[in-house]
């Protein structure tokens, strides 16, 4: 039987919406109807490369009563008032990461959508990659006993190599901890449960950025958010994580993520993917074995939260990439800052459940009822 598809909604044309028109056709079903920007000829251009129906305007897009989910990839700064915007025309919403850039945004946006009977989903979605579901499953099967430690590093030098537009990564809302830390803390709330305290020193040390990417090549940039943030987390299970964001290091031979246990230790995959290498290491043994993958979706398959999403609405079940986790993991980035800035340990207001695992024997394109 073939169901109804549910209808999808773009706002935010930019870099990597792309990767979203295309990743969203792997699944049944999404159906994405129209894609909207504040520059037009963005979303005229986005439309007619990936077959989107419609170009519109944002007001336009949100008057569409057939839309049922808008997946909000504006700039962070936009998080926050364009997810409001779509709640309050009764739509759920799903954001890029990070929620939003201040927290009382992102409670805000949860209690409208809760009043409203909306749902309110965020980035990342690596987290359902078949990489961290077997890491998952592993620690759920008890492969490396109690949850001991954790250790998560994302050592780069910042995006203004790359990225066409990359000032929006050295304002408040950018910087290493809220572009790449929503990844890895998502994928540890995901693998170890919530964080119950946290402490942190932060900085910067460029004040100032040079644009080498095209088309702004020799821009300055003023750098207004820091650059380096090194955090301990104690997780409400007892471990205790350790975390390493910057933008500041030429380079780093360290491993993005590791898991540790009381009977081993597990390498996980990087978390701006969906698949990669699992190993393992039991007390005693020698060598790391490569564990073999137990879940599908390894390749990009970016959305996958919002297809979540969409079965969720039907069955009434939580959906995974939820907002109580994207908000758990915004108050943790904040309290990294607090702390450094405050000089001590900050106990976390927020709290999320750990998202279910995904079940065993999916087939590509669909997911849990
Ligand atoms: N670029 C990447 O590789 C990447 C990867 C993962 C996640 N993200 C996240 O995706 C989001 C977008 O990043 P990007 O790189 O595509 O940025 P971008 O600057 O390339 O694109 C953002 C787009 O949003 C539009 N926009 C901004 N405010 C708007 C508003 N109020 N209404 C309608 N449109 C608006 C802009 O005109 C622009 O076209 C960010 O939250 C970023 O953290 C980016």
């Amino acid at each position: 039987m073939t169901r109804p598809k549910t209808k999808i909604g773009v706002i935010g044309c930019g870099n990597i919406s792309g990767i979203y028109l295309e990743a969203g056709k792997a699944f049944d079903i999404l159906e994405i109807v129209a894609c909207a920007d504040l520059d037009m000829e963005r979303a005229r251009a986005k439309a007619a490369q990936h077959h989107v129906p419609r170009a519109c305007t944002v007001e336009e897009l949100l008057a569409d009563p057939e839309i049922e989910i808008v997946v909000n990839l504006t700039t962070p700064d936009a998080h926050a008032e364009v997810g409001m915007m779509v709640v309050r025309a009764g739509k759920s919403v799903y954001n890029e990461k990070p929620l939003t850039i201040h927290r009382e945004d992102g409670l805000a946006l949860l209690d409208a959508a809760r009043v409203r009977g909306v749902r309110v989903g965020g980035a990342p979605d690596t987290f359902l990659g078949g990489g961290f579901q077997t890491c998952r499953k592993l620690i759920d099967d008890g492969i490396i006993g109690e949850p001991v430690a954790a250790n998560a590093f994302m050592m780069s030098h910042g995006h203004e190599n790359w990225h066409p537009n990359p000032g929006f990564y050295y304002q408040p809302g950018g910087g290493p901890m809220f572009d790449m830390g929503p990844y890895f803390l998502t994928a540890l709330v995901m693998l170890m449960g919530p964080v119950r305290r946290v402490t942190g020193s932060a900085r910067i040390t460029f004040p100032e950025r040079t644009i080498t990417s095209q088309p702004l090549y020799g821009t300055k940039i003023k750098v207004n958010t820091p650059t380096h943030i090194a955090g301990v987390m104690d997780f409400a299970n007892g471990a205790v994580g350790t975390i390493i964001t910057t933008f500041d290091v030429w380079g780093s031979q360290l491993t993005p993520l590791e898991v540790h246990g009381t009977e081993g230790s597990m390498t996980v995959p990087h978390p701006n993917g969906f698949g990669g290498t699992v190993r393992v290491r039991r007390a005693g043994e020698k060598e790391w074995t490569e564990v073999p993958l137990t879940h599908g979706y390894n390749k990009q398959h970016r959305s996958i939260g919002v297809a979540d999403m969409a079965y969720a609405l039907r069955s009434g079940r939580p959906h995974r990439a939820n907002g109580e986790l994207a908000y758990h993991v915004l108050d943790i980035m904040h309290a990294f800052h607090d702390a450094s800035r405050e000089g001590r340990h900050v106990e976390l207001a927020s709290t999320c459940t750990r998202p279910a695992p995904l079940p065993l024997g999916l087939r590509e394109g669909e997911l849990d009822d």
